[in-house]
């Protein structure tokens, strides 16, 4: 799977690209990653990739000109379908599992990064992106988010994570899409605080059905609205 990433600041990526999983995963080329700047899309002679909003107000608007250039471009790179475009704005359907799940299925991802106040409304008329955000908070730009989505979609790639199936264990993924149960390792007591017992037992069937009860119980709990959904 591929992964272009648009973006003013590509160099918050090397951190990120360059560690544990998501390093493992480019160098055995399950994934492939390519950042543009689209400041190099700039067409005047101040490179300028912003401007004062329309009826004034503060802040910066990004320029409708390097960001659907630099789009197009990247999108018919030789050889590659033009691939899914998903832009990161605070504006977008929050990102969840099963949306996760679905552009994992993508030969090809591009991840528009906002930054400023926004993106010049006519970059969505003429794109037509899907829109993503990553909560209802605010971040001071895409790139977190697009980060976010990365690793979310890369660990489902088959091979990624090594063990094939303990993806499908974590909060949020499978059927039922609850929350994850209570994990513990040694030592057995710790300041006090013991392990389960039915976690010692070596009983399989019991333990399943533990964790199955203590799933239910921490959804109902911290995201009662998990079970209301579809
Ligand atoms: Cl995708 N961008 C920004 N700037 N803020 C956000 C966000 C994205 N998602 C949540 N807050």
């Amino acid at each position: 799977m591929r992964f272009d990433i648009l973006t003013l600041f590509p160099g918050l990526f090397d951190g990120f690209l360059s560690e544990s999983i998501l390093k493992n995963a480019i160098e055995a080329r399950k994934v492939q990653v390519v950042r543009h700047d689209f400041r190099q899309w700039a067409t005047d002679r101040h490179h300028s990739v912003d401007d004062r909003p329309f009826g004034g107000g503060p802040g910066m608007v990004l320029k409708a000109e390097p960001v659907v250039q630099c789009v197009r471009e990247v999108q018919e790179t030789e050889g590659l379908t033009p691939g899914k475009l998903v832009m990161f704005t605070p504006q977008g359907t929050p990102l969840r599992q099963k949306r996760v799940e679905e552009l994992a299925g993508e030969e090809r991802l591009l991840l528009l990064c906002g930054r400023y106040e926004g993106f010049d409304e006519r970059i969505r008329d003429v794109l037509q992106p899907e829109e993503v955000s990553l909560g209802d908070y605010v971040l001071n730009g895409g790139e977190v988010a697009a980060m976010a989505l990365i690793e979310a979609v890369m660990r489902l790639l088959p091979g990624v994570l090594g063990d094939e199936l303990s993806s499908h264990h974590d909060s949020h993924s499978g059927a039922s899409r609850l929350l994850e149960a209570p994990q513990y390792t040694r030592p057995r007591e710790f300041e006090g605080l013991t392990v389960p017992e039915i976690l010692l037992s070596g009983d399989h069937k019991k333990i399943e059905q533990w964790r199955e009860e203590q799933s239910r119980l921490r959804t109902q709990e911290r995201r009662p609205e998990l079970f209301e959904e579809k």
